[in-house]
């Protein structure tokens, strides 16, 4: 009888066997004893899609409980145009003591706060009804954690707040100078509470042109990288101990060099090639059709979005990038385009790298060279989209 496939194809799926991120665990080990020590260092994780943000607050938040401070982690919802700073700051408050790994009843200041200000608590979980005006967010939330604190003292040293996905605060995002000025109030500063929050890059950078002193606040910061070979190595074989089923040498080498260490790419495709698995045994045999369903597997999940979003110039000049086998200049680029007919100019050109680059579809690893943002990438655009997004080539 075949195991369950151990691999988490899934963004949000912890995975079986975490590895690396060993800087980052002596990182929060280092903060959390400035936090005990009265010194609360608020700090900030970023990663692009995928790379582990999620997984690896989670483990924050066991070595955290292991040392026996109390921690909440809270994914922040997105937000309509509608929704205010009200309704972000009432999402902090509603969500931060549910994900406790208390008792609510336990929460008794906390709880009667809440009352005092007119506000019901709905249903089991916590969903604030709010029965009387509401008041200034700022104040809101800076009672409300403080009144927190003083249920939680005398359990813990510290309350480690984990908020991921903060880009989805996009809508609401002047709820960053809201947070920093709550958490730089003395009231706060004699607490235990220690911030770590979770951002893409591009979210972050948004923010950062609208309120930029809040990025001298969020500092540190810890930016994820991908895996190494080692530590890739290390995954495949440890997810797959106690299975029965094995990946020949080859085949690792493979995931390695067209993941390149990504953490989300390499469990999708580990996934697809177990279930391709022959008698236990994955071996080269079982490459392409496993890389075929990765491809169109992050094509739907993650880059057909923005894909779809490029013009049909933009995709001209996609095709191309991905067809030059490595990072290449303008001029390279342009005269590819000339040699396959694509009808673009090399001044055009020049406006759609800018643009490709903007939109998040070319890198640009050197000051005159582009290339595609990953591996997988490029051959999903070289297998499935072609030089017009139907798969279709030149000629
Ligand atoms: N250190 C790690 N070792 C092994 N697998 C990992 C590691 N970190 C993350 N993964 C796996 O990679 C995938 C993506 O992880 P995760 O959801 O944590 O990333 P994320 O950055 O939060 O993604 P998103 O941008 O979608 O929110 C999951 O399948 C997870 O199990
Ligand atoms: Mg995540």
């Amino acid at each position: 009888m075949p195991k369950p496939n151990p691999f988490t194809p899934k963004s949000g799926w912890g995975p079986k066997i975490f590895a690396g991120r060993k800087d980052e665990f002596e990182f929060l080990d280092k903060k959390l004893e400035e936090a005990r020590n009265g010194r609360s260092d608020h700090f900030l994780v970023l990663g692009e899609w995928g790379i582990g943000k999620t997984s690896v607050l989670k483990e924050f938040k066991r070595i955290a409980q292991e040392k026996g401070f109390i921690t909440s982690m809270i994914t922040v919802r997105e937000f309509r145009k509608t929704e205010d700073l009200t309704d972000a700051v009432e999402h902090l408050v509603e969500t931060i003591p549910s994900k406790l790994p208390l008792d609510l009843n336990k929460l008794k200041k906390f709880l009667s706060q809440i009352d005092s200000l007119g506000i019901q608590v709905l249903g089991t979980g916590f969903q604030l009804s709010r029965t009387t005006e509401r008041m200034d967010p700022q104040t809101f939330l800076l009672r409300c954690l403080h009144v927190l604190w003083e249920d939680l003292k005398d359990e813990t040293d510290i309350l480690l707040v984990l908020l991921d996905d903060v880009q989805n605060f996009d809508r609401v995002s002047e709820i960053f100078t809201l947070i920093k000025n709550v958490l730089s109030d003395e009231e706060i500063i004699k607490t235990g509470y220690l911030f770590a929050i979770s951002c893409t890059p591009e979210g972050w950078s948004k923010f950062m042109q609208l309120h930029h002193p809040i990025g001298r606040y969020f500092t540190p910061r810890l930016t994820l990288k991908r895996l190494s070979g080692e530590e890739c190595y290390q995954v495949i074989d440890r997810t797959l101990e106690e299975t029965g089923v094995v990946f020949e040498e080859k085949i690792k080498e493979k995931v390695y060099e067209y993941t390149e260490g990504h953490p989300y790419e390499l469990q999708v495709l580990c996934s697809n090639l177990y279930d391709n698995g022959i008698k236990g045994r994955v071996t080269l045999d079982q490459w392409s059709p496993a890389l075929n369903e990765t491809l169109l597997n992050l094509g739907e999940m993650v880059w057909d979005a923005t894909y779809n979003g490029a013009s049909e110039q933009e995709r001209k000049v996609l095709y191309a990038v991905a067809s030059l086998d490595k990072p290449s200049s303008r001029k390279e680029i342009t005269n590819f385009i000339e040699v396959c007919n694509l009808g673009l100019s090399g001044g055009v050109v020049g406006v759609l790298l800018g643009r490709l680059l903007e939109k998040g579809l070319l890198a640009k690893p050197d000051k005159y060279q582009y290339g595609l943002i990953d591996k997988l990438f490029r051959e999903y655009i070289l297998r499935y989209r072609g030089y017009d997004g139907s798969g279709a080539v030149p000629g």
